[in-house]
C-alpha cells in the first residue's frame, strides 16, 4: 500500500503544501510518512501525516507508508536515499526479490540503512547510473525487479522527476504552474482536472514544464503518446462537522442512496442497461470482491438468484482457484476504491482467459474502472474513514437495483428506513456502552441477513477491535454454541417469525444475552427495523451495526478513522 507523490513546479512551493497532498493519500497507510526537498528538506517521521518544517523548493517527494517489510520505524520510513545521499525514492508496493537485489548491492559496497524492500531502489539506481543514462537504468529495472511498483526518483541537481509503474497505481496531474505524479487523483482533486495515467510498465520523465513517456516493451523503453483524462471528482475531506469521518459517513447514507437512484435512472442508465445485456449474454456471471465489498456481492448474489439469475461470488485473494472462467464468463468486480491488488490479480487472470469484466466501484477512473469493459458507479461519494459503511449501503442498493431489472421488483424506501434507523442513536448508544467490556461478540442472521451478519462482524473487529464472529443462525448449534456463556452478546438479525427464532431461543437457554435488530415484536434490547423488505431490512440492520460499533469505540477512545494494522486501500497481495 502507502501513497507517493511529487511536484515539480516553475514557482516556489512550501513543504507543507506537499505534506496537505500527501494528507489526502493517507487511507493508503498512515504508520510513518517522509518527504525530501531539492532545497535540503529531508524528514521522517513515525505516525499520521503531519506537519513538517518550513521550506521553500521548486522539487519534492513524499510517501505515506503502510508497513509490509521492516517495523514502523523511522529507518523504514520513506523517502530512502542511495549511499551517496544524491538518490531518493519514494515507492508504493512490493519487491519481492529484493533481498537477491539486496545481497548484490551488499556485495558491490552499498550499506544499507532500513529493513525495507523498498530502499533496494536507490542504491540499484545508484549503481546503475554509474555507467549509463537513467532510461538505461529504467530499463534495467524493469527487466530485473520482480513484484509491484509505483515509484518517483528526485535526483539531487537535477530538475526533473522520474516516474514508473508496475502493478501499482500512478497518475500525473498537470498543474498551472507545474506538474504533480501520485498514487492517486486525490491528492490533486481541486488543484487541476487534467490527468493522465500510467499505464502498466510505463517510465515518465517530468519537469515543471511538461513530461514524456515511454513504455518498456521487454527489452527497451519506447516513446508513448498518453491521453489526457479530464476528471470530473472532488475530494470532501473539507468541511467536517463530525467528530470522525465514520459517523459522517454514516450519516451520510440516505443522501448516497438517493444519488445512486437518481443516478442509475438518469446519467448511468445506459450502462446500467450494458451491464444488463452482458450478464444476460454470458453462460456464467461470477463476482469477484474482497472485505465489505465480498460481503455486498453475497447480496448481489442472493438478490439475482431470487430473480431468476445464476451468479456465483469468489473472494478475491481465493480467485486462482475458481476454475470455470472462459470467454462465455462474465466476471463482476466490486470494490469501493477500484484499487484492491487481489481483486485487479484476479482480472487479470480471468482476462487472459478470455472472460468479459464488468466492475461497480465507488472511485472514478481507478484501475478496476478503467480495466473492465462495462462499469458503475455506486456513487457513495468519498469515503475516508478505513471502515467501509456508506460504499456498502450503496453496492448493496446498485446490486438489488440490477437484480430487479430482470424481474421489475419494486424498490423500496431504503434512505427512508435508513433514516428510521439513524433516529435511533441514543438508544443504540447506551447498548454500545453496555458492550464495551466485551470480548466476544456473535451475530446471527439467516438467508440475505447472514452477508450483514459477517459485515457487522467485520465492522466490530476493524473499528471496536472486538473478537466477532458473524454466521448463519442454523450453523451456531453445530459447534459455536458451545462458546455461549452466561451473558455473552448475541446480536439477532430477525426479521419477521422467521426460523432465526429457534437459534436465538438455543442462545437464551444458555444464558446469552440477545440482542435483536429486529421488525418482530420480540422481548428484549431491540434496535428497531421499520420494513420487511429483504434489502430495506438487510441496509437498515447494517446501519444499525455500523453505528453500534462507531460508538463502542468511541466509548474506548479508539483510533476510529484509522484504525491500527489497516489501511483503505489495499494494494498489495
Ligand atoms: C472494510 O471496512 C474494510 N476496510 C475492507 O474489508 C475493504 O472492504 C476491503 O479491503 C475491500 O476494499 P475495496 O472495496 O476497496 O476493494
Amino acid at each position: 500500500m502507502c501513497g507517493i507523490i511529487g511536484l515539480v513546479s516553475q514557482n516556489y512551493f512550501k513543504s507543507n503544501d506537499v505534506i496537505k497532498m500527501l494528507k489526502r493519500l493517507e487511507y493508503r497507510g498512515y504508520d510513518s510518512f517522509g518527504i525530501v526537498t531539492n532545497s535540503g528538506l529531508f524528514e521522517k517521521k513515525v505516525g499520521e501525516v503531519t506537519s513538517v518544517t518550513d521550506n521553500k523548493c521548486t522539487q519534492a517527494i513524499a510517501h505515506t507508508r503502510w508497513a509490509t517489510t521492516g517495523e514502523v520505524t523511522k529507518e523504514n520510513a520513506h523517502p530512502h536515499s542511495s549511499c551517496d545521499g544524491r538518490i531518493f525514492i519514494v515507492h508504493n508496493g512490493i519487491i519481492n526479490n529484493y533481498v537477491e537485489l539486496k545481497e548484490g548491492l551488499v556485495a558491490k559496497g552499498h550499506i544499507f540503512r532500513s529493513e525495507t524492500d523498498s530502499e533496494v531502489i536507490a542504491h540499484f539506481f545508484e549503481e546503475e547510473l554509474k555507467t549509463k543514462p537513467m532510461p538505461g537504468a529504467v530499463e534495467r529495472f524493469f527487466r530485473v525487479a520482480s513484484g509491484e511498483f509505483a515509484v518517483i526518483i528526485m535526483i539531487k541537481g537535477d530538475s526533473k522527476l522520474y516516474a514508473m509503474k508496475r502493478g501499482s497505481p500512478l497518475s500525473l496531474g498537470m498543474l498551472e504552474d507545474g506538474n504533480v505524479i501520485s498514487s492517486d487523483i486525490y491528492a490533486f482533486s481541486g488543484k487541476t482536472d487534467k490527468a493522465v495515467f500510467f499505464h502498466e510498465d510505463e517510465f515518465a520523465v517530468v519537469n515543471e514544464k511538461g513530461y514524456e513517456f515511454y513504455r518498456f516493451d521487454g527489452t527497451s523503453l519506447e516513446p508513448v503518446k498518453k491521453e489526457i483524462t479530464e476528471v470530473k471528482w472532488s475530494s470532501n475531506e473539507e468541511g467536517k462537522k463530525y467528530d470522525h469521518y465514520m459517523i459522517k459517513e454514516i450519516y451520510e447514507q440516505p443522501e448516497a442512496l438517493e444519488r445512486l437512484y437518481h443516478s442509475l435512472k438518469n446519467g448511468q442508465k445506459e450502462s446500467a442497461e450494458k451491464l444488463k445485456a452482458l450478464m444476460k449474454s454470458s453462460k456464467r456471471i461470477v463476482f469477484v470482491a474482497s472485505g465489505t465489498s465480498y460481503h455486498a456481492t453475497l447480496l448481489g448474489v442472493y438478490f439475482l438468484n431470487k430473480s431468476g439469475v445464476e451468479a456465483h461470488t469468489i473472494i478475491a485473494s481465493e480467485f486462482r482457484n475458481f476454475y470455470l472462467v472462459d470467454k462465455d464468463t462474465l466476471i463482476i468486480a466490486v470494490s469501493q476504491s477500484g484499487e484492491t491488488m487481489d481483486v485487479i490479480e484476479a482480472l487479470h487472470g480471468m482476462k487472459a482467459r478470455g472472460a468479459k469484466i464488468a466492475s461497480l466501484v465507488n472511485v472514478p477512473y481507478s484501475t478496476i474502472q478503467r480495466m473492465s469493459n462495462v462499469s458503475v458507479n455506486i456513487e457513495a461519494g468519498q469515503e475516508i474513514c478505513v471502515a467501509a459503511t456508506k460504499s456498502f449501503v450503496n453496492q448493496v442498493a446498485c446490486l438489488h437495483y440490477i437484480a430487479s431489472m430482470f424481474n421489475g421488483a419494486e424498490i423500496a424506501d431504503l434512505p427512508g428506513d435508513v433514516r428510521k434507523v439513524l433516529s435511533q442513536e441514543n438508544n443504540i448508544r447506551d447498548l454500545a456502552k453496555s458492550l464495551v467490556k466485551s470480548r466476544d461478540i456473535y451475530i446471527i442472521g439467516r438467508g440475505f441477513l447472514y452477508p450483514v451478519a459477517r459485515e457487522i462482524a467485520l465492522k466490530l473487529k476493524e473499528i471496536s477491535y472486538i473478537h466477532a464472529e458473524g454466521m448463519m443462525g442454523g450453523e451456531l448449534k453445530h459447534g459455536t454454541l458451545a462458546l455461549i456463556e452466561k451473558g455473552t452478546p448475541v446480536i439477532a438479525l430477525i426479521n419477521g417469525r422467521s426460523e432465526i427464532v429457534s437459534n436465538v431461543m438455543e442462545v437464551k437457554a444458555r444464558g446469552g444475552r440477545i440482542i435483536a435488530i429486529s421488525n418482530s415484536g420480540m422481548a428484549g434490547e431491540l434496535i428497531r427495523i421499520d420494513s420487511d423488505d429483504e434489502v430495506s431490512f438487510s441496509t437498515a440492520a447494517t446501519v444499525a451495526g455500523q453505528l453500534l460499533t462507531y460508538y463502542i469505540a468511541k466509548e474506548k477512545n479508539l483510533p476510529i478513522d484509522k484504525p491500527r494494522n489497516l489501511s483503505k486501500t489495499i494494494t498489495v497481495k
